[in-house]
């Protein structure tokens, strides 16, 4: 049958889903599938009801009428339609950046000590409880939207009214101080595997949205762990993903901390960047698994 590649949309995101389904949907092509470009949650809703499609490849990035919500994936569910990543718990659950550490905290997995921000809090004294650095984020977006890393009290009101900018909740969270790595995940079956890690070493300070998609200067080091180290954010990687009801596929975010060499978790990313820029992609390259092989098998996590 015909598989729809779900993308774009009207998100903060929109230009990196674009990039991530045509690189999707020539790699499934390429394999012979049957694949349509879908741009956006009402022309989903035409396929479906027309019954364009029996599968739903989604790459749809980001929330509120983005693809990793949970809503869309809730929709398709009621059109009984099979579809990549994660159902509508894990997904939900995982665009709430808060809510996500409030499950890993509960079942002790390591992530930085945090405070949620609502309009009229004390910002500052947020920041004095956590600690400078902090880092301030809205709750739910992706690819660094609205994210600042801040060093003194100064720069502290900027980094609210932009994050406000965005719906949802603010997340500040204490800055871990060390190296930005990344952990796919891919289902085979029943069972989660891990794909060897990715360190990000950005040239700039941290890896924001230029650094991810427009500069050619950022270095990635796969794998970014070794030995006992990589054996462990990849086991914790999976149990992050499962704690947080996560399905198919997707990518869960660390930083190891440079003193201690710690991991902790940040974020999963229910329909994580397939740009040829991106992490997942990377990272199969790694285990040997081109773009082709890899649009593939997370397709078939959608049967
Ligand atoms: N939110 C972007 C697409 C990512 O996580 O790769
Ligand atoms: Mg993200």
């Amino acid at each position: 049958g015909r598989v729809a590649v779900l993308m774009g949309g009207t998100g903060s995101e929109r230009a990196v889903s674009l990039d991530s389904g045509r690189g999707v949907l020539a790699a499934l092509r390429a394999r012979g599938i049957d694949a349509e470009a879908v741009d956006g949650i009402p022309a989903l809703v035409e396929a479906l009801v027309q019954r364009r499609c029996d599968r739903v490849f989604n790459i749809l990035h980001g929330q509120r009428g983005g693809g990793e919500d949970g809503i869309v994936q809730g929709l398709m569910d009621a059109f009984a339609v099979p579809y990549t990543g994660s159902g509508v718990l894990g997904s939900a659950l995982s665009m709430d950046k808060i809510r996500t550490k409030q499950v890993w905290l509960s079942l002790g997995l390591p992530t930085p000590g945090y405070a949620r921000l609502r309009k009229g809090d004390d910002v500052h004294a947020a920041a004095r409880t956590l600690g400078l650095p902090v880092i301030v984020k809205p709750s739910q977006e992706g690819s660094s939207v609205g994210v600042s890393r801040v060093f003194d009290d100064a720069g502290l009101d900027a980094a609210v009214e932009l994050a406000a900018r965005y719906p949802g909740e603010l997340l500040m969270e204490r800055l871990v101080e060390g190296d930005e790595l990344t952990v796919g995940v891919l289902a085979v079956g029943e069972a989660l595997y891990a794909l060897p890690s990715i360190q990000i070493v950005p040239r700039g300070d941290w890896y924001d949205y230029e650094a991810k998609y427009l500069s050619d200067d950022t270095e990635y080091r796969c794998p970014g762990a070794s030995g006992e180290a990589e054996a462990e954010i990849g086991a914790l990687a999976l149990r992050a993903f499962a704690a947080a009801g996560c399905a198919g596929w997707g990518r869960v975010d660390f930083m190891r901390d440079r003193a201690s060499g710690a991991f902790h978790l940040l974020e999963v990313n229910t329909a994580p960047g397939m740009t040829s820029h991106s992490l997942v992609p990377k990272a199969a390259r790694q285990a040997g698994m081109d773009m082709e092989e890899l649009c593939w098998r997370i397709l078939e996590t959608a049967l």
